[in-house]
């Protein structure tokens, strides 16, 4: 028997969240009988008495092919390390213990927590906390293991690919080379996926430190065939050999560090040696945000459905992937050691090589 189930989603928000609230509100609603209640803001809305709402059929009818979430995220909330302010000093504070009580109190048979790595790092903790905890993997970096891919990252990947559709057309105008700056943060997933998509001349992934001069003969062997223009896909991750990454913002105990500004240390060093004019567009929140694509929400919805199975058997400490055709069921335990990353002896790595895209090797 289960009577009721939270939802929570945390970290920052990706196409597809709403589209899990429908599929969860839905399933445990026609076949378990079962009530959800919708808790605000992560895992904020465990600590803030405010914090939840009932969720019926009705609260999320026409959410499918909205992006972002119903219930909003935060990416601040680790609850096991949470920045309030005492005696007017800002302090950090584990309050995890007022999360698993609360979770007691308002009786819920399972938790469901939708979020990125970190996120399901702290649904791990609560677990080992002895909290009935069930895991949705959602990013658009497509950075979790145990899944080939979370929800959010098609809708990035389709993004990323039409504004390098539409730098082209512009780059071939005016003989420019066009440098978009895409998320992912550590992965290079969304640069290499939209880049081979868009049809990219060079693609820079966290993955594989580049070199200048590569990159250089690439852009002047194109204007030497009378192609005076290029595109440089470059993950925000990605660093020069023997350089650091380049941040806008360090990170702390709260917070995460902003990735940002490689995009532009390429296109000048670009300008400079090639004497060919560049651009940078950094693509930022756009790759987040609007509708979902038609996969995205398919897959949301599955693990939204899977993820109530998985609650009614009582599989706390699993969270729901895809492989293959299949969703399945994974132990966040054995899946959140190592992040995923891009496989440099993988088909993909070797397809974009022998289409002679240039990787700043
Ligand atoms: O993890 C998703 C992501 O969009 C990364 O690709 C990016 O580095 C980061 O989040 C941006 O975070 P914020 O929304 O805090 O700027």
């Amino acid at each position: 028997m289960m009577e009721r189930i939270g939802i929570l989603t945390g970290g920052g928000d990706a196409p597809g969240l709403n589209a899990v609230i429908r599929a969860v509100v839905k399933t445990a609603n026609n076949v378990f009988d079962c009530e959800v209640l919708g808790i605000r803001q992560g895992f904020e809305g465990l600590i803030n008495s405010h914090g939840t709402m009932l969720l019926s059929p009705i609260e999320v009818r026409g959410i499918l092919p909205r992006g972002g979430t119903i219930l909003g995220a935060a990416n601040r909330g680790n609850p096991f390390a949470r920045r309030v302010i005492r005696n007017g000093l800002e302090v950090i504070e584990d309050v995890s213990d007022i999360v698993v009580d609360r979770i007691k109190e308002l009786e819920l048979d399972t938790l469901i927590v939708v979020g990125g790595d970190g996120t399901l790092r702290i649904c791990l903790e609560l677990f080992h906390k002895g909290s009935p905890v069930v895991g949705v993997p959602k990013t658009i970096d497509n950075d979790i293991q145990g899944t080939d891919v979370t929800f959010g990252f098609d809708t990035a990947v389709a993004m990323a690919t039409d504004a390098i559709d539409r730098l082209h057309t512009t780059a071939e105008s005016h003989h420019r080379v066009m440098v978009v700056e895409l998320m992912g943060r550590n992965a290079g997933f969304i640069a290499l996926e939209a880049g081979l998509a868009g049809g990219a001349d060079v693609i820079l992934i966290p993955e594989i430190p580049f070199q200048f001069d590569p990159i250089f003969n690439k852009i002047q062997e194109r204007a030497k065939a009378g192609r005076y223009f290029s595109i440089i896909a470059v993950a925000e991750g990605a660093r020069p050999e023997g350089s650091e990454q380049i941040f806008r913002m360090e990170g702390d105990e709260v917070r995460s560090p902003r990735l940002g500004g490689i995009g532009q240390l390429v296109a000048e060093e670009v300008a400079r040696t090639c004497a060919l004019e560049t651009r940078v567009t950094v693509l930022g929140h756009l790759q987040r945000g609007g509708t979902p694509t038609p996969f995205d929400r398919w897959l949301a919805t599955r693990f939204g459905a899977a993820a109530v199975r998985l609650a009614a058997k009582k599989m706390h400490g699993y969270f729901v992937g895809l492989r293959g055709t299949e969703i399945v069921d994974i132990r966040l335990d054995d899946a959140l050691h190592v992040p995923k990353r891009v496989d440099l002896e993988g088909e993909i790595v070797r397809t974009v090589k022998d289409l002679g895209i240039c990787l700043g090797q």
